[in-house]
C-alpha cells in the first residue's frame, strides 16, 4: 500500500487531519511507530500531522522559538482547564492538594532529568534557579567566579551583585564560536581557574549561537581543581536528550517554557544532594525543613500553580512525540538550512556543523550587514521573524525552529539569505 492509500485507510489524510486538533495525536503517532526516529526526521507527512496540533499565526514564519515556544493546542486546553478547576476549588485546593501536586510534578520532571526527586524543585524559570545558587553561595571577599561573555545577561548581573555585596571577583572568558575541539574550550576555562575560584558558570547551550558545550568534560576538569559547577540549561532541557547526573554538575537550572512548551513562568533547579545544605536560601524556609532538604530553597509563597500543573501535560505531550524523534527532527531542520548556505561566500554561520555541537539553534550573519538590519529585512521583505544578536564576538541572527516548522518555510529563509548577496 502506498503512503497516500495507507493514510486514507486510517482516516487521517486531508480532511481527517482535524482529528489531531482534538488531542488524537497518539493515534496519529502510532501509525508511524515502526519507523525509526532518524528516518522519521525527514518524513513530512508525519510532521504535518504534528503541526496540525499548533495554532500558528499566518502573518510570518516564526524562526524565534528560543525566547518562548508557545504551547500546542492540547497542552493549552489542559492549562485552561487547570485555571478553571483551581478557580472553582479556590482555597480548598490550595490548602489540600496543592503541595502534593507540586511534589508529584517535580518527581515527574526528576524522572525525565534522570535525577532523584530529592534533588529537583520547580521554580519560575532559569533566572530564579541560577540566581538562587549564585546569591546563596557562601562567598568570601576575594573569591572568584568564572563565566563566559556568551552566558546569559541575567546571571552575569547576579554575579555583578555578589561582587558588590561580598567583594567577589568575576572572571569572564570568551567561548569560540567555531572551536576545533572540546579541549580548546576546556583549556580556556582551565586556564582562567585560580586557587581562589569557587564557582564556574557554564551554558549547556550557548543561547545566542546554539553551540552545545562539552559540559561533562568541563565539570570533570573543574572538580579536579576543587571548583563547583553551575550549568545554565535554559536551552537544553527537552531539546535534546541527556541525564543531569551524567553531566556531573553541582547545580543545573532550566526554563520549561522554552523547549518543553510549558506555559510561561516555569523552570526547575537541580542541586546535587550533597550541595543542598551549602546554599543559603533566598527566602526563609519553614523551621521544620531540614538543612539537606531541597525544599528549603523553594519557598515561593502563593503563585500561579495552574502553570505548575500544566508541566505534567507538557511532559506527556513531549513523551508522546518522543524525545528521540524530537531531537532528530530538530537536528534535521537545522541542518536542512545551514547545509544549503554554509558555503556561500557572503554568509557566515556562527555555529559549528558538527552534530555533537549543535541541535536546533544556529546563528547566521550576512557579511557586511548588521544583524539588526538583517532581522529587519527578513521580517519586512520575507515575513520571517528572527532575533538579532549583537554581543561581542557573536554578531548574527539566531534561528530557532521548532517541531512544527516545515522545510518549505526554511526554503523561504534560504532563498532570502541567498538573495542577500547583493547588499
Ligand atoms: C542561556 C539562557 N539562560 C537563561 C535565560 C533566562 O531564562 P528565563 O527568562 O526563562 O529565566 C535564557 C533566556 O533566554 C537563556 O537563553
Amino acid at each position: 500500500m502506498n503512503k497516500r492509500n495507507f493514510l486514507k485507510n486510517i482516516g487521517l489524510f486531508g480532511a481527517g487531519l482535524p482529528l489531531i486538533q482534538n488531542a488524537k495525536l497518539e493515534k496519529w503517532i502510532a501509525q508511524f511507530d515502526h519507523i525509526s526516529a532518524s528516518q522519521l526526521s525527514a518524513d513530512e507527512t508525519f510532521w504535518q500531522g504534528v503541526r496540525k496540533g499548533y495554532r500558528l499565526k499566518p502573518d510570518y514564519i516564526n524562526l524565534e522559538n528560543g525566547y518562548y515556544c508557545f504551547l500546542p493546542q492540547e497542552t493549552l486546553e489542559h492549562f485552561i482547564n487547570h485555571i478553571r478547576e483551581i478557580n472553582y476549588q479556590g482555597s480548598f485546593y490550595m490548602r489540600t492538594k496543592r503541595f502534593d501536586d507540586k511534589k508529584a510534578i517535580a518527581a515527574k520532571l526528576a524522572k525525565l532529568a534522570g535525577c532523584s526527586d530529592e534533588e529537583l524543585i520547580v521554580t519560575r524559570n532559569t533566572t530564579e534557579s541560577l540566581d538562587i545558587i549564585i546569591g546563596g553561595t557562601h562567598w568570601q571577599a576575594g573569591d572568584e567566579a568564572l563565566m563566559a561573555d556568551q552566558d546569559y545577561g541575567a546571571m552575569q548581573d547576579m554575579f555583578g551583585l555578589v561582587a558588590k555585596r561580598y567583594g567577589v571577583i568575576n572572571k569572564v572568558i570568551d567561548v569560540p564560536n567555531l572551536p576545533a575541539s572540546d579541549e580548546e574550550i576546556i583549556n580556556i576555562y582551565a586556564n582562567a581557574i585560580t586557587p581562589k575560584t569557587k564557582l564556574l558558570l557554564v551554558s549547556h547551550v550557548v543561547n545566542i549561537t546554539g553551540q552545545i558545550l562539552p559540559v561533562k568534560k568541563i565539570c570533570a576538569m573543574a572538580h579536579s581543581k576543587g571548583v563547583k559547577v553551575l550549568v545554565d540549561g535554559a536551552h537544553a532541557f527537552a531539546h535534546f536528550r541527556y541525564s543531569i547526573p551524567e553531566l556531573g554538575c553541582d547545580y543545573y537550572g532550566t526554563s520549561l517554557h522554552k523547549w518543553l512548551s510549558v506555559p510561561l513562568g516555569a523552570g526547575f533547579l537541580y542541586v546535587k544532594k550533597e550541595n543542598i545544605k551549602d546554599i543559603w536560601p533566598l527566602i526563609g524556609p519553614g523551621t521544620s525543613i531540614k538543612d539537606d532538604d531541597i525544599y528549603r530553597l523553594n519557598h515561593t509563597g502563593t503563585h500561579p500553580c495552574h502553570t505548575d500543573l500544566a508541566i505534567s501535560n507538557a511532559i506527556d505531550f513531549y513523551l508522546k512525540i518522543g524525545p528521540e524523534r524530537k531531537e532528530a527532527r530538530l537536528r534535521y531542520l537545522q541542518n536542512y538550512w545551514t547545509s544549503k548556505v554554509r558555503d556561500l561566500p557572503h554568509v557566515q554561520i556562527n555555529t559549528p556543523a558538527d552534530p555533537a555541537r549543535v541541535c536546533a539553534i544556529a546563528n547566521v550573519a550576512i557579511k557586511g550587514m548588521k544583524p539588526s538590519e538583517l532581522a529587519k529585512t527578513l521580517m519586512e521583505k520575507y515575513k520571517i521573524f528572527t532575533v538579532a544578536i549583537e554581543r561581542g564576538i557573536v554578531q548574527g541572527c539566531r534561528i530557532t525552529p521548532n517541531i512544527y516548522t516545515t522545510p518549505a518555510e526554511l526554503d523561504v529563509f534560504v532563498k532570502a539569505l541567498t538573495d542577500l548577496k547583493n547588499i
